[in-house]
C-alpha cells in the first residue's frame, strides 16, 4: 500500500462525555458500540471501524474519586465481524461470532462489573455468556487519580474487537492531584497510541493467517503477534499538534495489540514523568526515553517554553537493527507557536504523592508463575501460563486482603506485558536466569542479582513488562472484593491464545472448604 504522508492531519482532541444523568448514586452513562466510517488520514478513503458511541477512540469519561460511575454498554454491532475470526480456538465455532464485554482496565470493581471474558453478550443482550450477570456496570472510583482505559475483553475475540476500534480512555481525578497545579484544561492532553495497517480502499488490514501458514492450518487462523505499519494517535494517522511555548501534560496510553514503544523527543528534551498505570509517582523522574508496553500508561509533562517556533517530534526508538524502511519511528509532531495565549502558571513539582510500600506487609504466599511457549495440534505457537489453558480449573486463589508475591518466570525469548485485574501492584525486581538450562531440565539458576524496577515503575502498576529470561516479581494486596478475575499477557494475540488465566479472591471460609 502507498505510504501515507506524515503530519498532515491535526491531532483529534477528545471531548469529555456528559453523563445521561446524575443522581445520588453517581453519574450514569449509556454507551453504544456501533459500526461507523471515518477518515483516519487525509489521503486514505474512509475506514469502517467499530467504536463506542461510533467513535475511535471511544468517548473520554472523566470521574472524581469516590463519585461512582455506572455505564450500560449497549451492543448494536452487526452480526458479522469485520475481521477474520478464528473459530478453531476456545470452541468459538459453537458461539455467536460477534460477542462483546467491556473491561475498565485498572479499575477496582466487583467481579460482576469487571468485564469477565465469559460475561460476553451479543447485540441487544440477546445471547449472553456463562458468567454474564448484569447489563449495567458499576465503577466505585475508590482509588487514586489516574488514567484508566476501557476496551473489549470477549473470550477469544479481544484482539479483533480492540483492533476494530473498541477502546477508550477514562480519567479519574482527585483532590491530591488537583493540589499540585499541573498543566490542565487545554494543556492536558490524553493520547492513545495504536498501530494499524490498511488496504488501499481504507479498510483495516489484519492477517487471516500467519505469514508462514502451512496447508493444514485452519482458515482464518490466529496469528502469534501483530505489528501494524502505521501509527494512529487518537484516531488519526501520524497527526500533528500545534502547541504554545509552555508546559503541557500528556496522558499517554499504548493501546496497540502487540507493539511496544520506546518514546523520546527528537530535540533531546526530557519527558518529565509524573505518573504510571496506577497514578502519580512518589517523585518526578526526568526520562530521556520511556518504554511503553501494550496497556501501560504514562503521565508526562513536556516543557515547550524554550522551543518557540520549533517543530519537535515524539519518536519511537526502533533500535540499531531496525529496517531503514520501517516508518514506525514517528508518533506525533508538535509545532510550537511563538506566543503563549496566557502566562503559564502551572507547576512542575518534584514531590508528587505518598505511595506506601507493600513490602512491610505479611506475605501470605509467593507464587511462581511460568510464561511458557508450546505448540498446538496444528503446530501453531501456543503460549501458556504455568502450562495451563484458560479453561483449566482456577489455581490462584488469594485470600481477601492478603498480600502475595507473584514471580513471573519468563521462559520464552521475548517480553510479555503481564496484567492483573482488580489490583494495582508494586514491582519488586527483575532477576535474570539461565534460560537454556531452565528449558533443558527445569532448573532455575539465577545469573544476576535482583535488579530494582526502573524509577518510573516503582509506584502503582497494573501491567509490567516481564523481559525474556527474567523472573519479575510483583507484590499485591488482593481486594477489596472477592470473586473471579483474570490475569493475562496484554499482547492481545497472546491473551486470546492462550496466555490468560482466572484467579479467585476468596474469604477465609471458602479456604476451609
Ligand atoms: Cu486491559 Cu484484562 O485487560
Ligand atoms: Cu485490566
Ligand atoms: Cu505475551
Amino acid at each position: 500500500m502507498q505510504r501515507l504522508e506524515k503530519f498532515v492531519d491535526p491531532l483529534p482532541i477528545l471531548n469529555t462525555l456528559q453523563p445521561n444523568k446524575r443522581t445520588k448514586q453517581g453519574a450514569y452513562y449509556d454507551i453504544t458500540m456501533e459500526a461507523f466510517k471515518t477518515k483516519l488520514h487525509r489521503d486514505l478513503p474512509r475506514t469502517t471501524l467499530w467504536g463506542y458511541n461510533g467513535q475511535f477512540p471511544g468517548p473520554l469519561i472523566e470521574a472524581f474519586r469516590d463519585e461512582p460511575v455506572s455505564v450500560t454498554w449497549h451492543n448494536e454491532l452487526p452480526d458479522r465481524h469485520i475481521l477474520p475470526v478464528d473459530t478453531s480456538i476456545h470452541g468459538l465455532d459453537k458461539l455467536p461470532t460477534v460477542r462483546t464485554v467491556v473491561h475498565l482496565h485498572g479499575m477496582e470493581t466487583t467481579q460482576e462489573s469487571d468485564g469477565h471474558p465469559e460475561a460476553w453478550y451479543t447485540r441487544n443482550f440477546q445471547i449472553t455468556g456463562p458468567t454474564f450477570s448484569k447489563r449495567t456496570f458499576h465503577y466505585p472510583n475508590h482509588q487514586r487519580s489516574t488514567l484508566l482505559w476501557y476496551h473489549d475483553h470477549a473470550m477469544g475475540l479481544t484482539r479483533l474487537n480492540v483492533y476494530a476500534g473498541l477502546a477508550g480512555m477514562y480519567l479519574l481525578r482527585d483532590k491530591q492531584e488537583a493540589s499540585l497545579n499541573l498543566p490542565s484544561g487545554e494543556y492536558e492532553i490524553p493520547l492513545m497510541i495504536t498501530d494499524r495497517s490498511f488496504h488501499p480502499d481504507g479498510s483495516l488490514s489484519y492477517p487471516a493467517q500467519p505469514a508462514d501458514a502451512g496447508p493444514n492450518l485452519p482458515y482464518p487462523s490466529i496469528v502469534p503477534a501483530f505489528l501494524g505499519d502505521t501509527v494512529v494517535v487518537n484516531g488519526k494517522v501520524w497527526p500533528y499538534l500545534e502547541v504554545e511555548p509552555r508546559k503541557y501534560r500528556f496522558r499517554i496510553l499504548n493501546g496497540s495489540n502487540t507493539r511496544a514503544y520506546q518514546l523520546f523527543l527528537d530535540d533531546g528534551s526530557v519527558l518529565h514523568q509524573i505518573g504510571s498505570d496506577g497514578g502519580l509517582l512518589r517523585k518526578r523522574v526526568d526520562m530521556e526515553i520511556i518504554g511503553l508496553q501494550p496497556a501501560e500508561r504514562i503521565d508526562v509533562i513536556v516543557d515547550f517554553s524554550q522551543l518557540a517556533g520549533q517543530t519537535i517530534t515524539l519518536k519511537n526508538n526502533l533500535g540499531p537493527d531496525a529496517d531503514p524502511a520501517d516508518e514506525m519511528g514517528d508518533i506525533i509532531q508538535f509545532r510550537v507557536t511563538n506566543h503563549v495565549k496566557n502566562k503559564d502558571t502551572s507547576n512542575l513539582p518534584s514531590n508528587l504523592s505518598y505511595v506506601p510500600s507493600l513490602k512491610q506487609n505479611d506475605i501470605s504466599t509467593v507464587r511462581y508463575l511460568k510464561l511458557v511457549g508450546s505448540a498446538d495440534e496444528f503446530d501453531r505457537p501456543l503460549l501458556l501460563l504455568n502450562h495451563l489453558k484458560w479453561h483449566d480449573p482456577v489455581t490462584e486463589k488469594p485470600k481477601l486482603d492478603s498480600t502475595e508475591i507473584w514471580a513471573f518466570v519468563n521462559t520464552t525469548d521475548f517480553s510479555h506485558p503481564i496484567h492483573i485485574h482488580l489490583v494495582q501492584f508494586q514491582v519488586l525486581d527483575h532477576q535474570t536466569f539461565d534460560l537454556e538450562r531452565f528449558n533443558e531440565d527445569g532448573t532455575l539458576i539465577f545469573t544476576g542479582s535482583p535488579e530494582a524496577a526502573s524509577p518510573n515503575n516503582r509506584s502503582w502498576k497494573d501491567t509490567i513488562e516481564v523481559p525474556a529470561g527474567t523472573v519479575t516479581r510483583v507484590i499485591a494486596n488482593f481486594g477489596p472484593y472477592t470473586g473471579d478475575y483474570v490475569w493475562h499477557c496484554h499482547i492481545l494475540e497472546h491473551e486470546d491464545y492462550d496466555m490468560m488465566r482466572p484467579f479467585r479472591v476468596i474469604t477465609d471460609d471458602e479456604d476451609k472448604k
